[in-house]
């Protein structure tokens, strides 16, 4: 039975409902739609809105269904559409009446924003505590190397020795700045929608900011059509997931990279590698990759939710159903991959040796030399020329710059003196960064 059937004269064709229902997908939004409700029905029975009795009545039966849903023990159907019209009918089933008083001035429109702002809360507060623990894994790991050298790339080519601390510590400040994003999302999200009604406020005398209080709002929506129309709130949560599944697979390229035979500068535990079908010697970064990967999810996932918003007039437009599959997606997928990678991070074995071998090939000390040229007088595209020839000249001896003798440096330039081979020591340099 339709709760909007009154003005229809035939049932709805049935793949028509199913294809209407958003239950499959929106019925994990139980908990928050109870939670919008009691305080609905509390403030409608303080407001003198429906007896007091009745809306006691609510509290008590909607904590009933949460129990039972909680217990495995309700059925959600897909011809009640979605998950409000489900609770709804649950309860008008259990107390008659008083059930069916709970909509009295609220739309669907307003309780699945208030439902999503509620979720949404919840999921950053999740991820942010996700991301602290991984920032603390890393902050743990660059403790243990701070001493640790190894090569710092650009354009993947060796630039200049830097240790490894300095190297997970961009990383570090990424996550933190995520988390920091987060906040600042949050800050827009904590807003409450209930009372605008289905876009134009309600002419009961309803309290909004009670309830926005009850829930755990620091404000309300304050123009209504907005309060039902937008949607900027899941789209920044996606955006900022997109941004840190970005870094997270910045990183896991990074780890890609360092676990081949190629660079051989980590590897990765056993416990979160896998192995071929086919070839017995392989072990395979699939955490790393997958992480990779699903960063196309979701991106793809923001991507959904700018394009179901870009043309709709206001306000609620049942296109905005579409909004959840998304919405969810994003925070499940950054979740589980935080999870996963924290634990790949914590871990994995560093080869420090690899590491620093690395940074003796390269001629990563060849700006150093530079700069002490520079310190001697010499302007600095003098010294990049001369080192430049110096680089060469080393390459065609198969040595390295610190193999030359002083006498070949001052081959190159008069101002060389003993105190070179201090100036361009990679160790010293890359602790130094
Ligand atoms: N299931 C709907 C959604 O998720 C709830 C809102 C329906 N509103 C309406 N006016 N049909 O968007």
């Amino acid at each position: 039975m339709k709760l909007w059937k009154g003005r229809f004269s035939k049932e709805a064709n049935s793949s028509a409902d199913a294809f209407n229902a958003s239950i499959e997908t929106d019925q994990r939004l139980y908990k928050h739609d109870i939670e919008g409700s009691l305080a609905h029905a509390l403030m409608l029975g303080r407001q003198g809105i429906i007896p007091i009795e009745e809306a006691e009545a609510i509290r008590l039966s909607l904590h009933e269904i949460m129990e039972d849903i909680e217990a495995g023990k309700v059925t959600f159907l897909t011809e009640r559409e979605d998950i409000h019209m489900n609770i709804e009918t649950l309860l008008t089933e259990r107390i008659g009446a008083a059930g069916k008083r709970l909509h009295t001035a609220r739309s669907r429109n307003d309780q699945v924003a208030t439902d999503l702002r509620l979720y949404q809360k919840e999921v950053i507060r999740e991820i942010q505590d996700l991301l602290s623990a991984l920032a603390a894994a890393l902050d743990e790991l660059s403790g243990q190397h701070k001493e640790t050298i190894m090569p710092g790339y650009t354009h993947l080519q060796r630039a200049q020795p830097v240790t490894l601390a300095l190297h997970l510590g961009a990383y570090n400040e990424m996550f933190k700045r995520d988390i920091e994003r987060f906040g600042d999302c949050y800050k827009r999200t904590d807003l409450l929608p209930l009372g605008a009604g289905a876009l134009a406020g309600t002419t009961y005398p309803i309290d909004r900011h009670f309830v926005a209080e009850k829930l755990g709002f620091s404000g309300i929506c304050e123009n209504t059509m907005d309060a039902v129309s937008d949607r900027d709130f899941a789209i920044e949560f996606t955006a900022c997931c997109a941004i840190a599944m970005m870094h997270l697979s910045r990183f896991c390229e990074e780890l890609i990279l360092w676990s081949s035979t190629e660079f051989a500068f980590i590897e990765i535990d056993d416990a979160y590698s896998t192995g071929s079908s086919i070839m017995p010697q392989k072990k395979n970064p699939d955490m790393a990759e997958l992480i990779r990967g699903k960063t196309g999810r979701v991106y793809g996932d923001l991507f959904s939710l700018l394009t179901i918003m870009k043309g709709l007039p206001l306000t609620y437009n049942k296109d905005m159903q579409e909004d959840k599959p998304p919405l969810f997606d994003a925070g499940d997928t950054l979740k589980d991959c935080l999870e996963i990678f924290t634990q790949v991070i914590r871990t994995m074995e560093i080869k420090k040796e690899s590491m620093e071998k690395a940074v003796d090939s390269g001629f990563m000390n060849a700006t150093d030399a530079a700069d002490y040229l520079v310190k001697k007088g010499l302007p600095f595209r003098d010294c990049h020329e001369v080192i430049g020839k110096m680089v060469l000249y080393c390459i065609g001896q198969n040595k390295r710059l610190d193999d030359m003798t002083l006498t070949e440096f001052r081959s190159f330039s008069p101002l060389f003196e003993q105190d070179v081979y201090e100036a361009i020591d990679v160790r010293k340099r890359a602790t130094k960064s």
